[in-house]
């Protein structure tokens, strides 16, 4: 059968959460310690590289400590449902984690950058990286010399990844879920409404209401490793999906 579906999901660190990788928000707005300012800037790169580089290598080095979970799983089940039924799927997900592709998501847009790849500040090099995690050596670049390569992750202030792919999914978009955001960092938080103002069914998993809910979404509170199979469950069994 053909399934006349364009189906987006977005994902925040609430997804990830029931791995056991720290959110970004919560009591007293710090985190892992530090302000986001603290470390996720240019301008904490560029007045303390030491701190910043030292911050990400932990987070590097505990990829491989975290496994994926249900929530991760049951998103790769409906990918694969509604690409089989030629409907289109993309999944957008704000996490620096690879926790959506190791658990076998194809169709996916990191747009806040990854943890997995360093790239040069100065050239245009950029390599998957997942082996040096030393938290004291930075690692220069062999095209161009420079002294240290950088995190490939979007900071405040920089122009989050993939955008025209994300516009393209979007264009496309009639069934929109949002899956542990808090649902204030943009561009990404404007999509739920870009997507509900285009006519879209909208369904909103996070432990507590996000900023951005509005009456018209499907709230589904609780841990999205709980919920999320659900819903996908339900989804597939409502496009008649196998
Ligand atoms: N299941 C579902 N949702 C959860 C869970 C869970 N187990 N645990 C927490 N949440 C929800 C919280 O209720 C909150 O709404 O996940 C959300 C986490 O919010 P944030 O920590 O703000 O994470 P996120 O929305 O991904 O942050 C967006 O901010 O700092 C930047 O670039 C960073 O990509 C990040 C962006």
């Amino acid at each position: 059968m053909t399934l006349r579906r364009g189906v987006v999901v977005l994902t925040g660190a609430g997804v990830s959460a029931d791995s056991g990788v720290a959110t970004f928000r919560g009591p007293g707005g710090l985190w892992e310690g530090h302000r986001l300012e603290e470390v996720a800037t240019p301008e904490a790169w560029a007045r303390d590289p030491v701190l910043v580089w030292r911050f990400y290598q932990e987070r590097r080095a505990r990829l491989s400590t975290v496994q994926p979970n249900d929530a991760h799983r049951a998103l790769v089940r409906l990918e694969r449902r509604v690409r089989d039924a030629d409907g289109l799927f993309t999944l957008v997900t704000q996490n620096v984690d690879d926790l959506h592709e190791r658990a076998g998501s194809r169709e996916l847009l990191h747009m806040h950058g990854e943890l997995t790849r360093l790239r040069c500040e100065r050239c245009d090099y950029g390599r998957e990286d997942r082996a040096s995690v030393d938290p004291d050596a930075f690692l220069p670049c062999p095209e161009c010399g420079h002294e240290r390569l950088r995190p490939d992750i979007v900071w405040f202030g920089e122009v989050p990844f993939h955008l025209p792919a994300i516009d393209r999914a979007m264009a496309a978009c009639t069934h929109f879920l949002a899956i542990g955001t808090s649902g204030v960092v943009y561009p990404a938080a404007g999509l739920l409404m870009l997507a509900r103002e285009a006519g879209a069914r909208t369904w909103v998993n996070s432990l507590e209401a996000p900023d951005n809910l509005h009456p018209d979404d499907t709230f589904l509170p609780g841990r999205a490793a709980d919920v999320v199979p659900g819903l996908v469950e339900e989804l597939c069994a409502d496009w008649g999906l196998g």
